[in-house]
């Protein structure tokens, strides 16, 4: 019998229930699939305060890790033949329960020397944030093997309004009952089932060499270079916001809310002002950027991790 074991952590529920239907479609006479659920300690509420959803950026941004629930001693005792990593995108960067799970002495006992298909959902930008995790998975010697992302296909500002309806709200819901629902279309979550055949098949043949190859065949992964642009230039903007909001005090002490506030403004400015203009300047080179992109679009769609 071959060893699945699943981590995973889902505020919403979306993120589980996509990770079932992949696994739901292996073999289950020859493959044997268990679950961790990473719960952090204290848990974030769901739906979210606003202010308290901004407060997170800090911590999240600078990868600081916080508390969670431990695997129990039956999912660490075993040893696995492919773990199937889901995680959601919190400010460019792996959500904090996920960062704080691969940071810790549970991540390397699990994750050694094992084969690792990470499975990123999340509103679309996740190109930074898996090159963070293709770091934190070296950083315990795992083996990533596949790689596959679900997004929210809506353009871009539309799913920037629809998000926060489900964020703030906890309904994932048409807002206002004109805007298209937020997060993975119900099609896309249903049909993730077709990513279990490869898996099963480079399991049982113990042989991972063409997987991501073939996730990428049924369209495992989308680079969008616009928002590629965009990822990189978040992360050099957040990691000056970060560093200085960090310094303010603990998370909902009064000085620190005050930046947090300012930190909010700046990010609305930043999607709805330099977003746009990052997209002119995008269309404006596009021509010159041509093999850029190209080598871009192979590199992100793949599991290999360039040295710095
Ligand atoms: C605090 C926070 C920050 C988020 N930041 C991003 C982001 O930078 N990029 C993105 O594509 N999605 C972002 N999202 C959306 C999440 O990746 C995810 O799709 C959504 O929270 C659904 O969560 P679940 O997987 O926990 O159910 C963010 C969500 C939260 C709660």
């Amino acid at each position: 019998m071959k060893e699945v074991l699943v981590i995973h952590y889902s505020q919403t529920g979306q993120l589980t229930t996509i990770l079932n239907n992949v696994v739901a479609k292996l073999d289950s006479e020859k493959i044997n699939v268990s679950f961790y659920e990473i719960v952090p300690d204290p848990l974030f509420e769901f739906p979210w305060e606003k202010e308290k959803f901004y407060d997170a950026f800090p911590e999240t941004f600078l990868q600081i890790p916080s508390k969670f629930n431990p695997p129990k001693s039956e999912i660490l005792d075993k040893k696995y033949d492919l773990v199937l990593f889901g995680y959601q995108v919190w400010f460019l960067t792996p959500s904090i329960p996920i960062n704080s799970f691969l940071k810790s002495d549970f991540a390397k006992r699990l994750l050694k020397d094992t084969p690792v298909v990470t499975l990123v959902t999340c509103r679309n930008m996740w190109i930074q944030a898996q090159e963070k995790m293709k770091r934190l998975l070296s950083n315990v010697s795992a083996n990533l093997v596949g790689h596959i992302a679900l997004v929210d296909r809506h353009i871009n500002h539309i799913s920037v309004i629809t998000i926060a309806h489900w964020m703030f709200s906890g309904r994932k819901d048409r807002y206002l009952g004109i805007f298209p629902k937020p997060g993975i279309s119900d099609n896309d979550i249903a049909s993730a089932e077709k990513f279990a055949l490869p898996i099963e098949r480079a399991i049982l043949a113990n042989d991972f060499t063409d997987l991501q190859e073939n996730l990428l065949r049924l369209d495992a992964v989308r680079i969008n270079p616009f928002l590629v642009r965009t990822d990189e230039r978040g992360n050099v903007l957040f990691s000056k916001w970060a560093n200085l909001i960090i310094k303010k005090g603990k998370p909902g002490s009064a000085k620190r809310l005050k930046w947090i506030a300012l930190f909010k403004y700046y990010l609305l400015f930043a999607i709805w002002v330099i977003a746009p203009i990052v997209f002119v300047v995008f269309l404006l080179t596009y021509l010159p950027m041509t093999s850029k992109r190209n080598s871009e679009r192979k590199y992100y769609s793949s599991v290999s991790l360039k040295e710095n």
